[in-house]
């Protein structure tokens, strides 16, 4: 089976928007109401906010592919807005890896974090932060195999009107 990393395109947009509502779904379906669900989807991950991510050269978003068909994808940036404490390094924000639950322990993460990582090194980053919902033991599984370790802060993550706490995780380089 061979994936292929590349970075998702302002043409990709109704693929992306389409991929990223699938994973958020089924990744947080049951933990909020469905309006709430709705709601939050229709919110961030509409064809209009994607495609003005799109259009930022620095925000990097890169489909993992079998076949040439997306099967997860990755979004990192140098961003510090959600926790300003990270302004003392040269700071690289993890902001979503999602992968298609059908292809779920397949190697597809790992591709996606791994060239994460090699961009990191190469661009000389210090660290890398991401946020991580407090109950998602999977996801906090993966990024500890990684070396990530709970920094110890943390912040809501609110899905509509249900509130949520996420961990900030963080690897030093
Ligand atoms: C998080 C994600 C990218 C990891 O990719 P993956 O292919 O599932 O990762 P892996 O299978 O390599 O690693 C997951 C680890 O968690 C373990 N695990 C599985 N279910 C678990 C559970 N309910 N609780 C704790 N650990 C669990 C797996 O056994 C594995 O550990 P192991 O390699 O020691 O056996 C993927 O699961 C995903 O897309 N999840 C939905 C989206 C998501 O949660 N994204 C992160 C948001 S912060």
């Amino acid at each position: 089976m061979e994936i292929t990393i590349r970075r998702i395109m302002l043409a990709d947009v109704a693929v992306l928007s389409a991929i990223a509502q699938q994973t958020f779904y089924d990744t947080f379906t049951g933990t909020c109401s469905e309006a709430d669900m709705q709601g939050f989807l229709e919110q961030y991950y509409n064809e209009g906010q994607i495609t003005k991510e799109l259009s930022n050269e620095n925000d990097l978003y890169f489909f993992a592919e079998i076949d040439s068909k997306p099967v997860g994808y990755i979004r990192f940036m140098e961003d510090y807005s959600n926790l300003p404490l990270m302004k003392q390094w040269k700071a690289l924000e993890l902001k979503r890896i999602y992968v298609l639950k059908e292809f779920h322990g397949m190697g597809i993460a790992q591709n996606l974090m791994d060239f994460m990582l090699d961009f990191a090194l190469k661009e000389k980053y210090q660290v890398i932060w991401l946020g991580v919902w407090e109950h998602n033991l999977r996801a906090q599984k993966f990024y500890e195999k990684y070396g990530f370790v709970n920094s110890g802060h943390t912040h809501d993550f609110p899905i509509g009107n249900t509130p949520q706490t996420d961990f900030w995780f963080w690897k030093f380089l």
